[in-house]
């Protein structure tokens, strides 16, 4: 055969991309472990934070992107989720478009961060709104829910097998080429749909869901459930009364996502989630009830259906809120809600004014991430709305107080993973009316006081805005960081003294315990400020003197340290 010039250019560029590919050394995969009741997600073979941020659900595009570095940069991230949407991805049956997925990865490795990749497929928000056109179109083979007066509702039937089936198919094409294109690993974990559920409608009233709602509930189902019913094949409605309808829009949705992401991970197995539009976990309304007060998504992993989900799609890692709730305590309450023994906590969007400290009462559930939602500098009347604490500041200033959390923690993020999934790690966000804050560790009490030193330490700061971690290195080392707060340790006596109560706390300048009838009192032997390097952690400057005569007080500054203490 006569080789043209152009076949033999095609050729040597090919042999040049699989060289290439050769050199790239290939890294484990990355993946979700569980010890002693702590999850971590290990990247690169090590317990890994994710400090990240989301961008704007249109900025994923190459021609936006120089509009997302800048402001990666800025926020000292360490990775970043953005969008592929199903829509540009499959624009003919069939025919898949990777070019955003490898200019993501390009221009992510570019930029030394890596990527939690967000499949907008069937669900976006509860609607079919990147389903590709040709699905929107064909409203027979591809149809929306129904709600229960018969009318369409703007969400997709989780009852469709077709739209199942190309959305398994596509998805599973995605990995599948992240897979070959990826050896580096820059791509992390990936979302699967985008808040999914049903605003409108309770649940799926079509005749093939309601063929499946007069049928019984499948046994697994009830097994989880810890359902005893008085028959032997109860329906839903006979197992679960008034929450029947919710729990089979859940069960069925969970069920559609749970094969999308099987699918997925058979061609490459990535850790995966799902996140969910929240309800308010104290005061939730009606489910799918549009115009109700309270009105939530229905069908999603809400807390409420939390074992519905975990049983129907066991493809799925992690369960995830979308934290926007404006009340602290509402806001607090999730985290705690979704970090459970079957499910490690990770926050992939956040927002809103205040709640940046919220990412150390996360770190304190041991969350493996967290993502405040709309970090790039794309739509900024939006992001003033949302993330800004005040609107009168520069534009530019939504995202500094993101950006403080990861300037302390980024260095760091490493040994900060490995102390949290080896529980040597307590942290806190300050909270009103909780000035004072008391972790402990064994034979040292680390006490946190919020407010303005040296003066109003323990009487709040003005502006909810203090944090602490503490990590114990050694029985009498710790590292500690924080901002707007004040930490001091006191010695806390042995297991058997704490346990017969004989401890007296002092009211001294040093703090100080009556511990069975003799003071005990801290003396730092040594406080070193520094930071991480390549995990090393290398000492600045000691602090003595004026910086530890009245406990150790950290302002807006990012600083660390390392704190070694003994009693006399
Ligand atoms: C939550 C969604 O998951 C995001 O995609 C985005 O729509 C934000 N809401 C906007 O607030």
């Amino acid at each position: 055969m006569k080789m043209t010039s152009s076949v033999l250019a095609t050729l040597v560029a090919t042999a040049v991309v699989v060289t290439l590919q050769a050199q790239v050394e290939e890294r484990p995969i990355p993946r979700i472990v569980k010890k002693d009741g702590r999850f971590a997600l290990f990247v690169d073979g090590a317990p890994y934070l994710m400090l990240g941020a989301q961008v704007h659900n249109s900025s994923s595009w190459p021609a936006t992107l120089p509009k997302v570095w800048p402001a990666v940069e800025y926020l000292h991230v360490n990775t970043v989720e953005m969008p592929v949407y199903w829509d540009r991805f499959e624009p003919r049956p069939g025919q898949y478009d990777y070019t955003v997925i490898d200019t993501l990865l390009k221009e992510a490795r570019q930029h030394n961060v890596r990527l939690v990749l967000l499949w907008f497929g069937t669900w976006k928000n509860g609607s079919q709104h990147y389903m590709p056109e040709w699905m929107k179109l064909d409203l027979v083979r591809y149809p929306h829910m129904v709600d229960r007066n018969g009318q369409a509702v703007d969400s997709p039937s989780p009852h469709a097998a077709a739209s199942l089936e190309a959305d398994r198919s596509a998805f599973t094409a995605f990995m599948r080429h992240l897979k070959g294109a990826d050896p580096q690993r820059t791509v992390i974990m990936v979302q699967v749909e985008n808040e999914a559920g049903a605003w409108g409608s309770v649940r799926d009233y079509s005749p093939a869901a309601q063929k499946l709602f007069d049928a019984p509930v499948p046994p697994e189902l009830l097994g989880a459930m810890h359902v005893k019913p008085a028959s032997p094949s109860p329906s839903w409605q006979q197992a679960f009364g008034p929450d029947a309808d919710e729990y089979f829009q859940a069960w069925s949705v969970a069920r559609y996502i749970g094969q999308v992401a099987a699918a997925g991970k058979a061609a490459y197995p990535l850790p995966m989630y799902v996140n969910a539009a929240l309800r308010d976990p104290f005061h939730p309304g009606p489910p799918g009830l549009p115009g109700a007060s309270g009105n939530y998504e229905s069908g999603g992993p809400t807390d409420n259906v939390l074992p519905i989900w975990k049983a129907a799609a066991p493809a799925i890692d992690i369960l995830a809120p979308d934290d926007y709730q404006n009340d602290d305590d509402a806001y607090l309450k999730v985290l705690e809600l979704y970090h459970r023994d079957d499910n490690p906590l990770f926050v992939p969007e956040t927002g809103g004014a205040g709640k940046d400290r919220f990412f150390f009462a996360a770190l304190a559930l041991q969350t493996i991430g967290f993502s405040p939602f709309g970090m790039d500098y794309t739509h900024r009347a939006a992001d003033r709305s949302m993330n800004q604490a005040d609107p009168s500041r520069p534009q530019d200033d939504f995202l500094t107080p993101w950006a403080m959390n990861y300037r302390l923690v980024g260095p760091m993020q490493r040994e900060i993973a490995r102390l949290n999934f080896e529980g040597k790690l307590q942290a806190v966000a300050e909270e009103l009316g909780k000035a004072k804050v008391t972790l402990p560790f064994g034979s040292w009490d680390a006490v946190v006081s919020f407010g303005a030193a040296p003066n109003n330490r323990a009487s709040g700061n003005p502006k909810l805005a203090g944090r602490a971690l503490v990590a114990q290195l050694k029985d009498d080392q710790f590292l500690v960081a924080g901002y707007f707060c004040s930490v001091d340790f006191r010695p806390a006596g042995n297991q058997q003294q704490r346990k017969s109560l004989h401890i007296v706390e002092g009211t001294e300048q040093n703090p100080s315990a009556l511990i069975d009838g003799k003071w005990q009192h801290r003396q730092f032997l040594r406080v070193e400020e520094g930071t991480y390097e390549n995990g090393v952690f290398k000492a600045i400057r000691d602090w003595n003197g004026d910086e530890t005569d009245w406990g150790l007080d950290f302002g807006e500054e990012p600083v660390v340290l390392r704190v070694s203490l003994a009693t006399y």
